[in-house]
Order: structure tokens, then sequence, then C-alpha cells
């Protein structure tokens, strides 16, 4: 038994199905992530990584299988249960999904406006201040998006997205389209700032230096299944040729 085995299981993702007409984009997927582990699903372009997290947040149904976040199947949560697991559950979109019409402060607060607590003004305000200090921008409260560059977006993302404290983080390619030393410290960020706040992850990711970098576990994700499960180490020395062929192909 190793170490995780112990540990509570956040999310549980039994024999997932998904097809959009007869593509089968999912089709069998497994997946389990422990409290406090980051796993990184590999996975081609088009492969189904991000439809697998929409799954996984209810933003898309599946057509069968069963998807267990904190112990409540999502597909069988009404809408006010799932605001409030929403709430425990991160998600930074690939395209950070800024409002380009609203200031920094505007978007950070917006999750908050969303999921009312009745916090303070005062309470807010320094929410806000304490994310944008974790990414390093306080100055750029006042700014528009469209003035931050694509580094800095993705922090602000990041800051949102954990903004209320979320139990789990879900990634959606979190270095895709920056240059890779910036998407280096993204993921060093990402990082620093789940150990400070013991969040428990999935990462989406096509760059297998992410997940050298973050991952936990690893599994790739090919023909719409789970089709290998390991750490880094294990699965880049695979006799599997699928899995070598594909660690290849992602060099
Ligand atoms: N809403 C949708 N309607 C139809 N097809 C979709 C939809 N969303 C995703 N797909 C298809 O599902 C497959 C996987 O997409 P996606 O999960 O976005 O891939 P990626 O691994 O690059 O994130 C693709 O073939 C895509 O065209
Ligand atoms: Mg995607």
């Amino acid at each position: 038994m190793n170490d995780s085995d112990s540990k509570e299981i956040v999310i549980e993702i039994t024999a997932l199905k998904k097809a959009f007409g007869n593509n089968k984009v999912l089709d069998g997927f497994d997946l389990s992530v422990h409290r406090g582990e980051n796993v990184v699903v590999l996975g081609k372009s088009g492969s189904g990584k991000s439809v697998l997290i929409k799954c996984v947040v209810g933003l898309l149904k599946q057509d069968s299988g069963t998807i267990k976040v904190l112990g409540n199947e999502i597909s069988e949560m009404k809408q006010e249960s799932l605001d409030e697991i929403r709430v425990k559950i991160g998600f930074l979109f690939q395209n950070n999904a800024l409002y380009d019409s609203m200031t920094v402060r505007e978007n950070l607060e917006f999750p908050m406006r969303r999921h009312w607590f009745n916090q303070t003004k005062e309470e807010i305000d320094a929410l806000v201040k304490e994310a944008l200090e974790n990414v390093g921008l306080p100055h750029t409260i006042d700014m528009l998006p469209a003035d931050l560059s694509g580094g800095m977006r993705k922090r602000i993302g990041l800051a949102r997205t954990l903004i209320l404290k979320p139990e789990i983080v879900l990634y959606d390619e979190p270095t895709t389209g920056l240059d890779p030393i910036t998407g280096k410290e993204i993921v060093d960020l990402m990082m620093s700032l789940q150990k400070k706040y013991n969040i428990s992850s999935i990462i989406i990711s096509h760059d297998i230096q992410v997940a050298h970098k973050t991952g936990n576990k690893i599994v790739v994700l090919l023909e719409g299944t789970n089709y290998a499960e390991g750490t880094f180490d294990e699965l880049i020395k695979s006799s599997d040729p699928k899995v070598k062929q594909f660690f290849e192909s992602m060099q």
C-alpha cells in the first residue's frame, strides 16, 4: 500500500463515456485523484481532455459512467447543490475566460458576486488583494485584460480560480500559448499556491515538461481511455509500443 492509498479520494471517475454523434471521445475512462495529489492527464490535441474536465464540473453531461467529486455524483446533482460544489472546484480555462470589458479587480470580484456569501466590501477587497499578491501582480488591479501580457493574464486567471480557496483545481492546458520561460513560471506558481492552500488537482496538458514537473501521477488519455497510468519515470520507460510512440511524438 503506498502513501496515497490511505488518503481520501476527492475525484473518482469510472467507465466514463461521452460521444458527439458517432465521435466516441471518451470511451470507458477511469481516474482517481487522492487528496493533495496532482494528476496530469496527458493527451494529444483533440483527444478529449477538455471534454473530460467539462464533464467533471458538470458543464457537459456524460452519456454513461460515474463522476464523483467529494463524494457527490455530479450528473445527479440539482443546480443548487452543483453551485455549492462548484465553489470547491476551481477551473482554470485554457483561454483564462477573463472578461475583456472588466478591470482586473472586477474580474476577481466576479466569482464572489456569483457565489454570494454576504462578504462585506472590506472582506472582498482583502480577498482581491491577497489573490493579486499571491500572483505577484497587485499593481494591475485597475488595468484591463487587454493591457496585460499573456503570462500576466494567465496569472490573473489563476488568481481568480483560487480566490474562493477551492479544494480542487482543474487546469486546462495551463501553459499553452505561453513562451517556455513564462510557462515554467506559471507552473512554479501553480505548484507553490497548491502547496500553500493544500489543493488537489487535475492538470490537463499535452506538454510532457508540465507533466514531469507537476504530476504525482500521469494518465495517458488515448483512444478515449485511461490507456496508461503511473509516475512520469515509469511511463517514460514503458515498453508498451503505444505509450512509447506517444511519448516520442510529444517530445
Ligand atoms: N460541444 C461539442 N460538440 C461536438 N463535438 C465536440 C464538442 N466538444 C468537443 N468535441 C469534440 O470532441 C473531441 C475532443 O475535444 P477536446 O476535449 O476539446 O480535445 P482536447 O483534448 O484538445 O481538449 C474533438 O473531436 C472535438 O471536436
Ligand atoms: Mg482542450
